[in-house]
């Protein structure tokens, strides 16, 4: 289902929305929870989206559903080849880049002791080098359009958690690394860090920790919707350029 809420172009915020249209934005993780539901939401609003991730067949019915405004590229975003490969391929398709969304991520929650030091290379690979990989390929198309970067953080990124050493690690990386380009590159492109609190999505899926698992379960239950988070990047994406929102803190209201 496409969102599409009807636009009274008299209203500043839909004459602002209606800037989205045509943009070219690419999403990484963009087969489930937080990254399908914002390239619903943007291709709803006209953009065209490059959608990123590594099961093909979720990539393939989120395309036929959203049209021709979408076209998809099987990628882990760990390998730098595939990453640069997916950026051209939407310099091909669509003629320019000006968003990326960096939101392929995932979370091996449990206690130190018993961690798996393969699931922790993991998270640093996929968390933080997935994210460089995807703005180093993508920087020289976003330069020339003057684009913007939105990284998708966590309050793990700001915050500590118990079970979660290696997870909040990455998260504040990712926030080094929005605060980072953005006094490197002020001016020329934008910087958007979100950190979001609980979203349901398959994220907790992931979880190997029996224990963790089923403890953190209820936490996971009545929070945000991953449509929540869409909604929040179209509103930073619809202020006007000479305005941007660095920092999205978004928490369920409980
Ligand atoms: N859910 C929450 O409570 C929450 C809270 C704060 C922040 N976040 C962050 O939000 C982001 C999205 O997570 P989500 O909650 O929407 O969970 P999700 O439904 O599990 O989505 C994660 C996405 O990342 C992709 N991904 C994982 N490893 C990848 C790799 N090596 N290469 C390419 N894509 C990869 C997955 O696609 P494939 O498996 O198809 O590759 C999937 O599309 C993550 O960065 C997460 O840390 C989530």
């Amino acid at each position: 289902m496409i969102f599409k809420p009807t636009l009274n172009k008299n209203n500043k915020l839909n004459k602002r929305l209606m800037t989205i249209k045509d943009k070219v934005v690419l999403i990484t993780g963009a087969s489930s929870g937080i990254g399908a539901a914002t390239a619903k939401m943007l291709a709803g609003q006209g953009a065209k989206v490059m959608l990123l991730a590594r099961r093909e067949e979720k990539l393939h019915d989120l395309v036929s559903d959203i049209g021709d405004s979408a076209e998809f590229a099987k990628v882990d975003v760990t390998d730098y080849d595939s990453v640069n490969a997916a950026v051209q391929k939407t310099i091909d398709t669509f003629g320019k880049l000006d968003v990326i969304i960096n939101n392929a991520g995932l979370g091996y929650l449990g206690p130190m002791e018993e961690a798996a030091v393969r699931e922790w290379k993991t998270m640093v690979d996929v968390n933080v080098t997935g994210v460089l990989n995807t703005i180093h390929a993508s920087l020289p198309h976003l330069l020339e359009s003057q684009g913007h970067i939105i990284n998708i953080d966590s309050v793990a990124g700001h915050n500590y958690f118990p079970n979660a050493v290696v997870y909040c690690a990455t998260k504040h990386a990712v926030k080094a690394i929005s605060y980072g380009i953005r006094v490197e590159f002020r001016s020329r492109v934008k910087v958007t860090n979100i950190s979001p609190g609980a979203v349901e999505t398959e994220f907790i899926d992931n979880f190997t920790h029996q224990a963790t698992k089923e403890a953190m379960t209820k936490n996971f239950e009545d929070v945000l919707k991953a449509d929540d988070i869409a909604e929040a990047i179209l509103e930073v994406l619809a202020k006007p350029s000479h305005v941007v929102i660095n920092e999205v803190t978004i928490r369920p209201n409980k």
